[in-house]
């Protein structure tokens, strides 16, 4: 595949030379087009020995060549990483000031922006109407990771790390790094905006039951796949509420949070959302069993043997959503993490599917260990009859899509 590697000026350009790496060794014939300023960071030499193609910056460094529209023309997938907060505002006001910029008017596959910058450049509400600008016109903008920065301050604007980046790039084009394709049901182009005029409700992260004022009964549930639902949903157009259960990582920008701790706290949430939701998915872990009582302070050691902990049933909101469709066709999907071997997970799926009735049961055998370092999720699409509609593998975010490509089959046409 040719890809075309904008770089411009951040310090996280360094992380573009491994992002590079990853391509060209992936089989990819990379063009590198760094903006001048990036060049203080990492210099020419670099990328053109590490692309094995020429570099060049400027649109009148070939003037014969016509680079700036060739090499948009070219292309079968854009990235550029790092995009400062400079770079959104050049390409979402459709300036060619250089020769990244020019071919970013030119292009006509899918373009994945990876931001990099300061929080507060981030935040700004300059940036933010520029994210959301590309975003409306198609333009896949991830948002950047949470932590260190380049000096002592912390927050949201690093680089995502190299091998996100290309599984992400790589999922708009049905790609993996591994050089595989996705087969995702119904297998849609993810860069369209196909879930416009959409109302999506994602449940993400796990349910807490307390205990005591300070303890609770919980679960490992970081909220990764959920958020990657819910950042795939936004990406093609949907209006999304994200119902976020104690989530270890942070909601995407642009889509509805509500934040909820307990099973009965969700339940209420997702209810209240899907009234007028064309789908819901249920990524959440939610707790099966709350503590009877829940003690007004906290519990004390009294020196003998501690009382059992007696439990009680939650209500099952996957089987409710189910069993009792909130609004006519409504599309439910629920998620089934299953241990043993391929056929163990493949029968406790069937089973869960029927018993759940969702349209869509996304199967994922936990603990297997899946491979390749970013190729971090399989799973096997269930419908309700336990029968196997579709497969993925990949990261959280293609997978995520595939979901996406699977429920879209299944929606009604929009009306009006
Ligand atoms: N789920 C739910 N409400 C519950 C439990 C689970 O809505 N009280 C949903 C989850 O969000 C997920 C699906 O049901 O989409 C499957 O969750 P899982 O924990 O695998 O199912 P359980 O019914 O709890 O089955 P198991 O006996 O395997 O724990």
């Amino acid at each position: 595949m040719r890809i075309l590697l904008g770089v411009s000026a951040g310090i996280a350009a360094y992380k573009a030379a491994l992002l590079l790496r990853l391509l060209t060794e992936a089989g990819h014939d990379v063009r590198v087009v760094p903006t001048r300023a990036s060049l203080e960071f990492v210099g020419r030499a670099t990328w053109e020995a590490l692309s094995g193609n020429p570099v060049t910056t400027e649109v009148f460094d070939d003037v014969p060549a016509v680079e700036h529209v060739t090499l948009g023309k070219r292309a079968d997938l854009v990235i550029v990483a790092p995009a400062t907060a400079d770079l959104l505002a050049r390409a979402a006001a459709g300036r060619c000031d250089d020769l990244l910029t020019a071919a970013l008017l030119t292009v006509r596959c899918p373009v994945l922006l990876a931001p990099a910058m300061h929080t507060e450049m981030w935040q700004h509400p300059a940036t933010v109407a520029n994210v959301a600008t590309l975003r409306a016109r198609g333009v896949h903008v991830l948002d950047p990771d949470s932590g260190r920065l380049t000096g002592a301050d912390t927050g949201p604007g690093r680089l995502p790390e190299p091998a996100t980046i290309a599984a992400a790039a790589l999922a708009l084009v049905g790609a993996t790094l591994a050089g595989g394709t996705l087969p995702a049901a119904g297998a849609a182009d993810p860069a369209a905006r196909d879930l416009a005029g959409r109302h999506v409700v994602v449940s993400a992260g796990g349910t807490r039951e307390p205990l005591d004022p300070v303890r609770f009964l919980g679960n490992r549930s970081t909220g990764r796949q959920g958020v990657a639902l819910a950042r795939a949903a936004r990406d093609r157009g949907a209006d999304v509420t994200l119902v976020a259960a104690n989530l270890e990582v942070g909601a995407p920008d642009g889509v509805e949070v509500v934040t909820v701790e307990t099973t009965a706290e969700l339940r209420t949430a997702v209810r209240d959302a899907a009234r007028d939701a064309d789908v819901v998915v249920m990524a959440a872990a939610v707790a099966d069993f709350r503590p009877a009582r829940v003690a007004g302070g906290k519990i004390k050691k009294t020196g003998g043997a501690p009382a059992p902990l007696e439990l009680t049933l939650n209500p099952d909101v996957l089987a409710e959503l189910a069993g009792d469709r909130l609004r006519a066709g409504q599309v439910v999907v629920g998620f089934a993490a299953e241990t043993g071997t391929d056929a163990e997970v493949l029968d406790d799926g069937r089973a869960k599917a029927r018993r759940k009735g969702a349209d869509l049961l996304v199967l994922n055998r936990v603990g297997a260990g899946v491979g390749f370092a970013v190729e971090d999720n399989a799973v096997t699409l269930l419908d309700a009859g336990g029968d196997v509609v579709g497969r993925a593998a990949g990261t959280k975010d293609a997978v995520a899509h595939a979901v996406w490509d699977a429920v879209l089959g299944r929606l009604e046409p929009l009306r009006g």
